[in-house]
């Protein structure tokens, strides 16, 4: 009995948020930082559900991207992941697809940073890889995230796009992309 639900991050109890945390805790094997979990609120969650207990998590959040002179309203996907013993059967497919959803309906675009194990999950999912520089627009001006090149995907939408172009994200505490 498996299923996936979506909601705004109003709509979650604090209890099914504080899972989500530790199902991404443990997932990122405890490499998910405060600002981490921070990035993935305020949008709409996917959640996955095997009776009970919280299996699958991966949200979007508007941002700002900046390119070819526009401020883009992006659908930035945050906090993926599923169970490592409930991998491999679809539920991750199953939560960008629903995300994907949002994406399209209310955004210019998709974006999000990558792992470089997910990075084929996305690429599999029509995701492209973005392929110029990076950068972050900070309170001190424009700055350069080479770090992060090589890591971003986008799911163009009607927005044309040049995969090859600058790529300019708005500012956050933690990590940036
Ligand atoms: C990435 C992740 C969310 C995928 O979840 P999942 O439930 O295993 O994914 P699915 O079963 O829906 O996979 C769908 C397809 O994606 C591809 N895929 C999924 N995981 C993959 C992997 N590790 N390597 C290569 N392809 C993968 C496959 O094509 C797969 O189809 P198949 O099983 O029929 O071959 C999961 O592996 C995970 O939580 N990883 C650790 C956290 C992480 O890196 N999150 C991404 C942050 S950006």
């Amino acid at each position: 009995m498996t299923e996936v639900r979506t909601a705004h991050t109003a709509d979650l109890d604090t209890a099914t948020l504080d899972a989500a945390r530790i199902l991404l805790d443990d997932v990122f094997e405890g490499d998910m930082a405060d600002h981490d979990w921070e990035h993935a609120l305020g949008g709409v969650h996917a959640l996955v559900w095997e009776g009970a207990e919280l299996i699958g998590h991966a949200s979007v959040v508007q941002r700002r991207l900046l390119h070819g002179g526009r401020a883009l309203r992006a659908g930035y996907v945050e906090g993926v992941g599923v169970r490592t013993d409930r991998r491999r059967r679809g539920h991750g497919a199953a939560m960008m697809e629903a995300l994907e959803r949002v994406v399209r309906g209310a955004y210019d675009l998709g974006a999000l940073g990558a792992t470089d194990e997910a990075a084929s999950f996305y690429a599999a999912r029509g995701w492209k890889l973005w392929q110029g520089p990076s950068s972050a627009l900070t309170p001190t001006g424009i700055e350069r995230t080479e770090e992060e090149d090589g890591g971003i995907f986008v799911l163009p939408l009607v927005v044309p796009l040049d995969l090859f172009g600058e790529l300019t994200c708005d500012w956050r505490d933690g990590d940036v992309w």
